[in-house]
């Protein structure tokens, strides 16, 4: 169904007659991509896009928006355009991509905007047989989800992570460099895993847990727990 929310960001208006709707559609082939968050996650996925964009000629970055005080000075050594705060994105027809690792928050903020059209993977990331990837997901440089993975909607893999076959990731996960989540892990909701981390085959993560950097989760661990260390114990 079609909300208010989603009509902000895909530029499609409640009553238009279906032929209207259907040009609009066709629209959606050209992929103009904003990120929401100036910071150094959200610089991060501007720069995937970028490189997106560099392998396909559908695709382009207009900009990030912030509603807090950007560093224009970084901004700009980036090259990255600043629009504006996020009011900006009214009336534009864009796809909006949430650069904020925190999952919560990313998780609040997906409520005001429609889903974008599909989910973003760099041009070095690698997708085996048979796996999903949600909306608004972010496979990052060197990542590699294996055969028979799905991914939910706003979930982030970071920079070479890998997430090996029959895994179950929900919504709004992030995945932080270098992590390895072995084969059948079921990771739930919003769950935070931390840089360089290891998750052991089988292992359940259930919503809202965090997993610090470098820890190996051998057990299952519960919703909003938060575990670390070798073997991961909750801290
Ligand atoms: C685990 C983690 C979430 C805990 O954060 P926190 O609740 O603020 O914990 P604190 O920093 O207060 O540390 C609490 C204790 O846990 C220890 N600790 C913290 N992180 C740890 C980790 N990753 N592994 C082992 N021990 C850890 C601290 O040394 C401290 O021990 P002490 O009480 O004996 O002094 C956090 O340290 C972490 O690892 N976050 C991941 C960050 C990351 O990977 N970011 C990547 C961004 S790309």
């Amino acid at each position: 169904m079609i909300g208010p929310a989603d009509t902000r960001a895909t530029g499609l208006r409640p009553g238009r007659p279906p032929n209207q709707i259907e040009l609009d559609l066709e629209r959606r082939s050209t992929r103009s991509i904003v990120v929401l968050g100036s910071g150094g996650h959200g610089r991060e996925l501007a720069d995937i896009v970028r490189d997106v964009q560099a392998h396909d000629a559908e695709v382009s970055l207009l900009g990030v928006v912030d509603d807090a005080c950007p560093d224009l000075g970084v901004l700009a050594r980036s090259g990255i355009r600043f629009l504006g705060d996020s009011s900006a994105l009214e009336d534009r027809a864009c796809e909006l991509f949430i650069g904020v690792g925190a999952p919560a928050i990313r998780s609040q903020i997906a409520e005001s905007f429609a889903d974008p059209f599909g989910p973003l993977i760099h041009p070095t990331a690698i997708v085996g047989s048979g796996s999903r990837i949600g909306r608004g997901s972010v496979l990052a440089q060197r990542s590699i989800v294996t055969t028979n993975v799905v991914i939910g909607r706003h979930t982030h893999v970071n920079l070479a992570a890998s997430i090996s076959h029959d895994c179950s990731l929900g919504d709004f996960v992030t995945i932080c460099p270098g992590v390895q989540i072995t084969g059948s892990v079921d990771i739930g909701d919003r769950v935070f895993i931390g840089a360089g981390a290891t998750v052991l085959p089988g292992v359940r993560i259930c919503d809202d847990a965090v997993v610090g950097a470098g820890a190996v989760v051998t057990r299952d661990v519960r919703r909003a727990q938060t575990v670390a260390g070798v073997p991961a114990v909750e801290t």
